[in-house]
C-alpha cells in the first residue's frame, strides 16, 4: 500500500495532470509557461500533441450540447479526511495532494471503471473577468478547479496516460460573490506558505474533496479532450459541473500573489481550442443514488409521483381484463 502511494505520488509529481513541476530536469529545452515567449502558442514546438485535433479546454455552447441521461456518478471516499495533505507551488499552479488509507475515487456517469484521485489544482487570470480554461457560451469564470484522476485498471497514473480513457478531470467553476466562502478560506490561507515556485507546505487542517465540490453534482457537461498543459495528451474524459461555487474577490486575488519562475503567477489558463466536431453532452438525469449529502441528491418528487401514477395505471389496466 505504502509503495503504491509512494509510486503514485512520484508519478503525480512527474506528470501531475500535465502540470509538470519546475524542478524536473528539462530535457526538451525551455519550460512551458503562460508568457509571450513560452505561452500556449509555443507549446506545440516542443510537445507535438499540443497541436492535436481533440484538445482542451473548449468553449461549451449550451445550445449545441446533447442532453443525455447518464447513470449516476459515484464518489467514493470524497467525505473521508486524508491522513496527510500537501500543497505545492510547482511554478505553473498550486496543487493539493493527499495520502489516504483508501484513495478517493469516482465511477459512474460517462466513466467505464473506477478512477483514483491523483491531485487537484487551479487555473486563474489577471483579473476577475478571465481565468477559467473552459468557457460556457464564451463566458469565462475567474477561477477553475481541476481534480485529476486516473483509471484504476491501468495501475499507475503514468500508465493510464497511454490510454484514451486513462484520465478523468472533474472541473469546477467559480463566480465572485460579496462574502467569503468559509470552506475555501482553508485553501486560501495556505497560499502565502507556497508563494515561491517549488515550495511545499503540509496541511494541519485536512480538507475533504467533497467540501470543495458544488452541492449539485448531477448536472454536468462531459466531453473527450486533453490535458490543458504540456504534454497535452488526449486521454481525458472531462466532467464539468454546471453549478459554480462562490468566492469573494479577495479569495481569488490571493492566487495571483503566487510566483512562478518568471515573476507573479498572474494567469495560468490555456485559451479554448477548436471543438473539431466533438460531441459535448449535458447530463440531465437525476442523481438517484441517495448519497447523504444535502438536498440535491434527494429523489425528485415529480419523478416519484410519475412512477406511482404509472404503476396505478398499469394496475388498473390489468384489473380491467
Ligand atoms: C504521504 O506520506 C508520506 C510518508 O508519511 C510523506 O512523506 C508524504 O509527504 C505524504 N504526502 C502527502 C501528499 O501528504
Ligand atoms: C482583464 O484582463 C484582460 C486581459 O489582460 C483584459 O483584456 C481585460 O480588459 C481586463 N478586464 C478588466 C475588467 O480589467
Ligand atoms: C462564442 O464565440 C464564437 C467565436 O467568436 C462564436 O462563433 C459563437 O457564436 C459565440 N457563442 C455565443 C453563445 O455567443
Ligand atoms: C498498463 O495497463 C495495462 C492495461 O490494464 C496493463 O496490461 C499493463 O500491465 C499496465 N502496465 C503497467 C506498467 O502497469
Ligand atoms: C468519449 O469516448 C468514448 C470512447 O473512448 C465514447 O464511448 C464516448 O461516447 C465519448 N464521449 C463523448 C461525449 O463523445
Ligand atoms: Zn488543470
Amino acid at each position: 500500500m505504502k509503495l503504491v502511494v509512494a509510486a503514485n505520488l512520484l508519478l503525480a509529481l512527474l506528470l501531475s495532470g500535465g502540470c509538470l513541476p519546475a524542478w524536473t530536469s528539462d530535457t526538451k529545452g525551455h519550460m512551458f509557461g503562460y508568457d509571450d515567449h513560452n505561452g500556449p502558442s509555443h507549446w506545440a514546438e516542443e510537445y507535438e500533441t499540443c497541436a492535436g485535433k481533440f484538445q482542451s479546454p473548449i468553449d461549451i455552447e449550451e445550445h449545441l450540447v446533447t442532453q443525455v441521461r447518464l447513470p449516476p456518478l459515484h464518489f467514493h471516499g470524497f467525505q473521508s479526511e486524508p491522513i496527510s495533505s500537501t500543497v505545492t507551488n510547482n511554478g505553473h499552479t498550486v496543487m493539493l495532494q493527499m495520502n489516504m488509507s483508501k484513495m478517493a475515487s469516482v465511477s459512474g456517469g460517462p466513466l467505464k471503471g473506477n478512477y483514483l484521485f491523483t491531485q487537484l489544482h487551479f487555473h486563474w487570470g489577471y483579473n476577475d473577468s478571465v481565468g477559467s480554461e473552459d468557457t460556457i457560451n464564451n463566458h469565462t469564470f475567474p477561477l477553475e478547479l481541476h481534480i485529476v484522476m486516473y483509471k484504476e485498471n491501468y495501475g499507475t497514473f503514468e500508465n493510464a496516460t497511454h490510454y484514451k480513457d486513462g484520465l478523468t478531470v472533474l472541473a469546477v467553476f467559480y463566480e465572485i460573490y460579496e462574502t467569503e466562502n468559509q470552506v475555501y478560506s482553508e485553501i486560501v490561507q495556505l497560499l502565502p506558505f507556497v508563494t515561491m515556485p517549488n515550495s511545499q507546505h503540509q496541511l494541519k487542517k485536512l480538507i475533504t474533496l467533497d467540501s470543495l465540490l458544488p452541492m449539485t453534482k448531477h448536472l454536468y457537461f462531459t466531453y473527450n479532450g486533453s490535458l490543458t498543459t504540456p504534454p497535452c495528451l488526449e486521454v481525458v474524459t472531462w466532467i464539468e459541473f454546471k453549478q459554480p461555487i462562490l468566492l469573494s474577490h479577495y479569495q481569488v486575488e490571493a492566487f495571483r500573489k503566487l510566483k512562478s519562475r518568471e515573476g507573479l503567477m498572474t494567469h495560468n489558463f490555456r485559451p479554448v481550442q477548436p471543438l473539431s466536431g466533438r460531441p459535448v453532452w449535458f447530463n440531465v438525469a437525476d442523481d438517484m443514488s441517495h448519497e447523504k449529502r444535502g438536498h440535491d441528491s434527494a429523489a425528485n418528487p415529480l419523478e416519484t409521483s410519475y412512477v406511482l401514477v404509472s404503476f396505478f395505471v398499469l394496475l388498473l389496466s390489468v384489473l380491467e381484463r
